[in-house]
């Protein structure tokens, strides 16, 4: 269904004939290609390093669990189903004829009470106490009248370094969509929607 930076996403089928997602992280990746670029050649620096398999099975994992910690917070995430060293198991969003498509591909009858429904995701994000770090209308999925979060392999603990400047960035994403589609919505009005009790 996808290539991606890191890892490429499959319509797959199991042995009862369900479909299901697989996303495999790719283990010869040039992730940091285009940093490798300014760096080889360069005397001060020898050698490149790669991601090594580790942790890339690590990435997977935390993938993973971060998808079970969500959907245990009421988030409306793939179902996890299984981790197995670069390749991750979900629940496939679509039908026979396609992938779910993303927010940004499609045109939204209703902004306004898809805006709801994405902030209540993400005061249940909040109720993981996790930051998703990159939100956008790229990761929500729009399928059988609901947004479904997807790509949380880098979502991080609140008490990450990062935790508050990333939680911020995913709110000005959101909000800037939002406001595109004449929601009446800013970052300011939308924290507090994610915060308030
Ligand atoms: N569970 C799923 N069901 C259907 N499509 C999916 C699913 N997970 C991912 N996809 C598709 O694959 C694309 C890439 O997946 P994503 O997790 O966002 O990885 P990347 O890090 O490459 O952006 C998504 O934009 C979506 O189109
Ligand atoms: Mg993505």
């Amino acid at each position: 269904m996808s290539t991606g930076k890191e890892a490429n996403v499959f319509h797959a089928t199991d042995a009862g004939g369900h479909a299901k997602a697989l996303k495999i992280y790719r283990i010869n990746t040039a992730t940091f290609r285009n940093i490798a670029l300014y760096i080889e050649g360069d005397p001060r620096f020898k050698r490149v390093k790669r991601a090594t398999k580790p942790t890339i099975f690590a990435w997977a994992q935390k993938e993973y669990k971060n998808l079970v910690r969500m959907e245990d917070a009421g988030v409306r995430v793939p179902t996890p189903e299984r981790v197995l060293d670069n390749v991750l198991v979900m629940e496939y969003v679509g039908d026979e004829t396609m992938p779910a498509p993303s927010l940004r591909e499609i045109a939204l009858e209703s902004p306004a009470a898809v805006y709801q429904d994405v902030v209540a995701n993400l005061r249940a994000i909040r109720k993981s106490r996790l930051v998703h770090a990159d939100m956008s209308e790229y990761n929500l999925l729009w399928w059988q009248d609901r947004v479904v979060v997807i790509d949380v392999g880098q979502a991080v603990p609140l008490d990450h370094p990062h935790a508050e400047e990333w939680f911020r960035r995913d709110v000005g994403n959101i909000a800037r969509f939002f406001k595109r589609l004449r929601v009446d919505v800013t970052p300011a009005s939308l924290e507090q929607a994610i915060l308030r009790d």
